[in-house]
């Protein structure tokens, strides 16, 4: 989504802000934009496109204007991810109004009426933008000094945001508040930096702090001082960052999917390898997390968006298999309007990799209004969804890129596959030894996952023959069905071929009329339980003329007429196989939107973190 990037200092600001940008691109965006301070005033381009559209722009409107080639000191740059109003150069950010130029994430619910009580006092704005019109509210609140004016304007909005503010009459200085979306800063001997995401900054500092909600960060040169709305100075917390530089660039890989395709080895041994104490036994004692939290339970309910929602379908297979207690997976977005039941007994787990997702934290917000202990399952450290909960299993995945999750849905199931164990042993439904031999097998899918790794080949032959499809289905049954949603969202948003996840068992109550001669199929049948069952739905779509790719755990008998693939994952436990499944129907994504000529990375339409509603 949105991304934001704020400097002032030593450095040639429209440089860090240009770099910064390019940084932020895999958040998904459809404009940018820049304001920058030179001898002459604030200066804003902006432009429709690609970060690279707008340094063309740049470029010539530095041609035309000797005076844009002084050195440029201090400035704000955003890429735009349309909300309110289309995809045009007036709509992109910057906005100005009279002495304040200001860029903005997230949404202002109240635009309406921020609008009409403008219009009212004769003012109209010249984009279809609801960041504009802040930018009018401070403009009229601003009497010369800029805390009080962000003071008085944050009064007035409701919704989420995050802004970086230039006040005319203190060029230099950049002011920023933020609501719900995120917003992180640091001071270097270079100077004082602001971004949405720390990948923008690590070029600059290893070190950075997140600005608390409805504090204002003023960023001069020299230093970087953070407030209360009432003035009233605080120390944010300084955070480290662990992970190097090489892990946020592409490594040799064409993209950043593939790349982190291929990092799922190490990001499951980072996950799980400090929770496994002597003798194979979970241990979630540096996360904080005390035996005593399993003790009242009686209900379990897992909320989550898209791919960390889907993670969550196979948790709760995982949790009721194991302690026998309802367990219940619900959409983040709806979640929060359906009245759930939930109280001082109800366990709510949220999983996010960005930490930032607004309906998982709006999920997150309402579960602790109603009492439930909430424990979240997140990749990006002191994310807002990590500092709202009761407790945080770290995905320790590292930072992904790519707009499509891939290792930090593994390292998702990996936390609930930990925390599972760890419930059921806290709660005496398995013994120590069973839990030990659970991890052992679950140490041995590391080394599973990198044998999967290898079947690129045969999956990249598959990919090229799907990438000629318009619509296809993903089936399976339990633990098949989950991977078979997961299948299913990460082809469609990068290859952009519709495709349906079936139970497969539900195929011949409507969806088998669907099944015409050459329509793919990607049948999941690694559960052994299910599997005779499994191949007859398999046979159902093929003698309707499907092309079936099926892909099973080990290589299990199978009458070769059934498909025209066979991708036969590692042989594993069953319950494991979700680990090497993930990672074949992310290589048949990945394939297929390559075959298609696909920007892969950063698909239409798509951001990496959705912190609107
Ligand atoms: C799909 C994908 C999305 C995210 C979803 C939640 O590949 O990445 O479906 O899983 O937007 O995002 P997080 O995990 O950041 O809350």
């Amino acid at each position: 989504m949105c991304g934001i990037i704020g400097f002032t200092g030593e450095l040639d600001a429209k440089t860090v802000l240009l770099d910064g940008l390019q940084t932020l691109e895999y958040r998904g965006y459809d404009s940018a934009g820049i304001a920058y301070y030179t001898k002459d005033g604030i200066k804003t381009v902006k432009s429709v496109g690609k970060v690279s559209c707008l340094r063309e722009k740049i470029d010539q409107v530095e041609k035309i204007d000797q005076a844009e080639k002084s050195p440029s000191t201090c400035g704000i740059g955003h890429t735009r991810w349309a909300t309110h109003g289309g995809v045009t150069d007036a709509n992109a950010h910057p906005h100005t109004c009279g002495k304040v130029t200001l860029i903005h994430n997230g949404i202002i619910e109240n635009y309406h009426e921020l609008e009409n009580a403008l219009a009212a006092k004769g003012k109209v704005p010249c984009s279809q933008t609801d960041t504009e019109l802040v930018a009018m509210l401070m403009d009229s609140c601003y009497e010369g000094n800029p805390m009080e004016t962000i003071k008085k304007s944050v009064a007035q909005i409701e919704g989420a945001f995050a802004f970086c503010i230039q006040f005319a009459d203190e060029p230099e200085v950049i002011y920023c508040i933020r609501k719900q979306s995120p917003l992180v800063a640091c001071h270097t001997e270079n100077g004082s930096f602001v971004a949405s995401d720390m990948v923008a900054l690590i070029t600059y500092s290893r070190e950075y702090f997140v600005l608390p909600e409805l504090h204002i960060a003023k960023l001069t040169k020299g230093r970087i001082e953070v407030s209360t709305l009432e003035g009233k100075a605080v120390s944010p917390e300084m955070i480290k960052i662990t992970w190097d530089m090489a892990a946020a660039k592409k490594g040799g890989y064409p993209h950043f999917m593939l790349k982190e395709i291929h990092e799922q080895p190490d990001a499951l041994q980072s996950t799980i390898l400090p929770r496994v104490k002597e003798g194979n036994l979970p241990d979630l004692t540096a996360d904080h997390i005390p035996l005593s939290i399993f003790k009242d339970i009686s209900h379990v309910i897992i909320t989550a968006c898209g791919t960390a929602m889907h993670a969550g379908l196979v948790g709760r297979i995982m949790i009721e298999k194991l302690i026998r207690i309802p367990v219940s997976v619900e959409i983040a977005s709806e979640f929060r309007y359906q009245d759930p039941v939930i109280n001082e007994k109800t366990l709510v787990i949220t999983i996010s990799q960005s930490g930032e997702t607004a309906d998982t934290l709006a999920a997150l917000r309402l579960a602790k209004e109603k009492k439930a202990t909430v424990l979240s399952i997140v990749n990006v450290k002191e994310s807002s969804i990590a500092r709202e909960s009761d407790y945080v299993l770290y995905t320790h995945a590292g930072p992904e890129i790519a707009v499509a999750s891939t290792k930090a849905y593994t390292a998702q199931l990996a936390c609930l596959f930990l925390f599972s164990y760890q419930f059921a042993l806290g709660r005496g439904c398995i013994t120590e030894k069973e839990c030990a031999d659970k991890i052992a097998q679950l140490l041995h899918m590391i080394a599973a996952i990198e044998e999967t790794l290898t079947l690129e080949k045969v999956l990249e032959e598959a990919g090229s023959d799907l990438a000629k499809a318009e619509d296809l289905f993903f089936i399976g049954r339990g633990m098949d069905y989950a991977l078979s949603c997961e299948g299913s969202i990460k082809l469609k948003e990068i290859s952009y071929i519709h495709s349906e996840a079936y139970a497969a068992g539900e195929l011949k109550h409507g969806t088998l009329s669907l099944i015409v001669e050459g329509t793919p199929v990607v049948a999941l049948a690694t559960q052994e339980k299910v599997f005779a069952k499994m191949i007859s739905n398999v046979r159902e779509v093929k003698a309707r003329g499907a092309r079936v790719i099926l892909i099973t755990n080990g290589r299990p008998e199978v009458d070769a007429s059934v498909f025209d693939y066979q991708i036969a994952l590692p042989k594993l436990e069953d319950e494991l196989v979700p680990f090497t499944a993930a990672i074949a129907l992310q290589m048949l994504a990945y394939y297929t939107a390559l075959h298609r000529g696909l920007e892969i990375d950063q698909p239409r339409n798509l951001a990496k973190s959705v912190t609107v509603e």
